[in-house]
């Protein structure tokens, strides 16, 4: 007997007990080398993937108004609530400054110049963190590289240093230097200029803040193989080279690491092009449900709800018009045929909160899936 299929339409699933699995191992990491953690907002802010987080005593990361705005809503304190952003403008920070949120990353002179301004016009106190840029190269696609002069994140080292010798209220510094980094050397080389930029401050600073940013990159090619990422080896690198009185300072602002591998995003085979030459299907998602590999040529894994022996290589696209909305080619797949559901993995990051309105196609449902889910191979999607 055929078993009936269900299919509505393509959506997001999540995977709860494995995002459970993965905040607990962050927290186990944390705990084990002091460091706070705020979870970069971001990456993921479906309700029931941040109140499991939130739940779990993480504080956030927020990078505009409206972010803060959800945060508070979803019952976040402001005090757990830590802001950055290279465009902050006056009414974002105004709004920071009157939640009395707990930190705001600044990232120029300039920008220090307004929250003074209007920490004084509000009589607020909220605390400041200076982003530093550390001139720091790392491997990642160079579309999610922060930590170089030419970006325009932060600020030189020596402009942080004017700004502290003529102000006393700065708490410390925040630097982030990338996404999705998977090599823990680049943390180390980070841990050592942080060592080095923290011997030339003055001798009457008190550093009470260092937020280190997030950047722990996941394995996009054989999720199932690691579904947790590598948290220990990542704060263990951070702390490499510095002395023991900084090392409990450490905070972290880990996105894609907590929530990208209990995502999926599963889509229908509507069409099969140039079959003979290069076959490709077309799904009824794409670049506007996963923005990724259309705006940095990032790969996910893709696997299909059949068995089958033979395999072949398709281009996998998505529907919109732009040549560039594809999941890319040569992906290994039983042979395909209109109807057949499609499973983009490692989907949970940078996935449903970068969609777009563009040719004003539906938004896709999320479905949560609450107890543990059979193995990534026995996935059934209908
Ligand atoms: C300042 C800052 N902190 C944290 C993050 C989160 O990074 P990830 O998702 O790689 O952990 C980002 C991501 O771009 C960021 O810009």
């Amino acid at each position: 007997m055929q078993t009936q299929r269900i299919y509505n339409g393509p959506y997001y699933r999540y995977d709860l007990p494995l995002l459970q699995r993965t905040i607990d191992a962050s927290l186990e990491a944390s705990k084990k080398y002091g460091c706070k953690l705020f979870y970069a907002l971001k990456a993921n802010n479906e309700s029931q993937i941040i109140n499991q987080i939130r739940q779990s005593e993480i504080g956030v990361d927020c990078v505009s108004a409206g972010e803060i705005e959800h945060a508070l809503n979803e019952g976040w304190s402001a005090s757990e609530i830590v802001f950055a952003g290279s465009g902050k403008t006056i009414r974002e920070i105004e709004y920071a400054l009157a939640q009395d949120i707990g930190m705001i990353h600044c990232e120029s002179a300039a920008e220090y110049g307004i929250i003074c301004e209007l920490s004084e016009k509000l009589d607020t106190n909220t605390q400041v963190a200076l982003r530093i840029n550390p001139d720091l190269k790392v491997e990642t696609h160079e579309k999610i590289s922060t930590g170089e002069k030419h970006h325009k994140f932060g600020m030189a080292f020596s402009e942080a240093l004017q700004i502290i010798e003529q102000n006393s209220n700065i708490v410390g510094f925040h630097l982030h230097v990338g996404s999705q980094i998977l090599d823990m050397q680049y943390f180390e080389d980070l841990s050592l200029t942080v060592r080095s930029l923290i011997a030339q401050l003055p001798e009457d600073f008190s550093l009470e803040y260092l937020n280190l940013g997030g950047g722990l990159g996941i394995d996009y090619t054989n999720p199932q193989r690691n579904l947790i990422p590598d948290f220990d080896g990542w704060m263990s690198a951070l702390r490499t080279h510095l002395p023991s009185n900084i090392i409990e300072l450490i905070s972290l602002e880990p996105g894609r690491s907590i929530v990208g591998q209990c995502g999926q995003l599963i889509g229908e085979v509507q069409y099969i092009k140039h079959e003979d030459s290069n076959p490709t299907a077309i799904l009824d998602i794409g670049m506007t449900e996963l923005l990724r590999p259309a705006l940095y040529g990032a790969r996910h894994k893709i696997t299909v709800n059949k068995d089958d022996l033979i395999s072949q290589k398709y281009t996998v696209s998505g529907p919109t018009c732009e040549s560039s909305d594809t999941f890319g080619n040569n992906h290994e797949l039983p042979p395909l045929e209109r109807g057949d559901l499609l499973i983009i993995h490692s989907a949970g990051a940078y996935g449903s909160s970068m969609r777009l309105n563009y040719n004003l196609r539906n938004v896709i449902p999320s479905q949560f899936i609450t107890e543990t889910v059979s193995t990534y191979l026995k996935q059934k999607v209908a």
